[in-house]
């Protein structure tokens, strides 16, 4: 049978209405992704240069998927400006068994300080307290988590084996502006929701970890940067695929790697790099989308409310109440028939939130601003 048989698109009017379909997409994750690296992948999804198939198709151990980890580790590091002392490693189980690997391999019998600024810093200390000594330096629960500590509201243990900061909570909308001081105790930091929207100082963290589903790819990769001398920490004991020394050893290739998911991770720099510019460019566009939803917050006369403070409202998603769930129910009903969608807060805080990652275009954001002033006006 003729290969011809196989690629004979019977139906190229779907193609047509897929693209007609396509909404302003504010999931908190999985989420939104640049238009051209979609493009790309769709492109390449049935062959992959040089390869005869697609990269879905190929050997994880062939020189095409090598020179895709590679170059997507390459762009990682252009990006965020890693210094050589720094590991990159793409791993799996998502950003949630970060939260245990990381006192596994680098906590030893000492304890370490977690700032509690919402529910994943929270999650992730949970999560530290089952494997070793936690310590919590801050908790901000009994504001409902609306900001971050100033300097001289926290103590950080100078003999503490980390101090984990999240640097922007995705529920609560809450971001880090200025880093913490830690002194000679490594910073370790969960940078998932808000990872490449800013450029970013690494030789500041010992772990500097993220998730690629909410601004850098698709789920099933966390990118994992850490120091030199953390990696060396990993005892002898932990399994193969919970220890950052054999991962790093292997390449992260210690078994099959998320080959799709690292491919469209490299896409999605690819995209940062060149079409955008790299972050100093991203996070102009950034501040200008956040401010234009929290205006239409701030000026809206109490309509809608935001959460965090000022200070520490997040460039990446903003959560935002209505007077009613009569109301929250009716706004995101009209939203989703001006094609804005995935508008409703995390099913711990109600409400809603609108999740503005890089990928999401300023004329998502417009569209959002608009609908959000017209509705108040009608049933404000
Ligand atoms: C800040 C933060 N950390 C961790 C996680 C958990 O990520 P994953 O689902 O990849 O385990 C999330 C996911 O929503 C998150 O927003």
């Amino acid at each position: 049978m003729a290969l011809g048989h196989f690629l004979t698109d019977k139906s190229p009017e779907k193609r047509q209405i897929s693209m007609q379909d396509r909404v302003y997409n504010f999931s908190a994750g999985p989420a939104v992704l640049p238009l051209p690296a979609l493009k790309k992948a769709q492109e390449e999804l049935l062959c992959l240069p040089g390869a005869g198939c697609s990269v879905l198709e190929v050997s994880h151990r062939s020189k095409q998927f090598e020179a895709i980890i590679d170059a997507a580790e390459a762009n990682i590091r252009k990006l965020l400006g890693i210094p050589d002392n720094y590991r990159v490693l793409f791993l799996q189980g998502g950003a949630l068994l970060q939260f245990a690997m990381i006192p596994m391999n680098i906590l030893g019998d000492k304890s370490a300080d977690y700032f509690v600024t919402g529910t994943w810093s929270k999650t992730a200390g949970g999560e530290a307290k089952l494997v070793g000594k936690t310590n919590v330096i801050w908790d901000g629960s009994d504001t409902k988590f609306t900001h971050t500590p100033k300097s001289g509201e926290y103590t950080v243990n100078s003999d503490a084996g980390y101090c984990y900061m999240t640097s922007n909570e995705t529920i609560q909308g809450v971001q880090w502006q200025s880093l913490p001081e830690t002194g000679n105790v490594s910073l370790v930091c969960d940078a998932s929701s808000d990872v490449f929207c800013k450029p970013v100082d690494v030789s500041k963290y010992g772990i500097y970890f993220a998730c690629a589903q909410k601004n850098a790819g698709p789920a099933g990769v966390t990118m994992v940067i850490i120091r030199d001398d953390l990696v060396e920490k990993s005892p002898d004991i932990l399994p193969k695929m919970l220890n950052y020394k054999v991962l790093a050893e292997g390449k992260s290739m210690v078994n099959t790697p998320p080959c799709f998911a690292v491919y469209m991770l490299k896409l999605v720099t690819d995209w940062l790099l060149d079409d955008v510019g790299g972050l100093d460019k991203m996070y102009e566009r950034n501040v200008e989308k956040a401010q234009l939803l929290y205006d239409a917050i701030d000026n809206s006369g109490g309509f809608y409310r935001g959460h965090a403070v000022k200070e520490n409202r997040s460039i990446m998603n903003v959560p935002f109440v209505l007077p009613s769930e009569d109301l929250t129910k009716k706004f995101l009903e009209e939203a989703k028939s001006h094609k804005l969608t995935q508008l409703s807060g995390h099913r711990s805080v109600g409400g809603c939130r609108a999740s503005i990652y890089n990928a999401m275009p300023p004329e998502g954001v417009l569209a959002l601003r608009d609908f959000m002033l017209a509705f108040a006006k009608q049933n404000g």
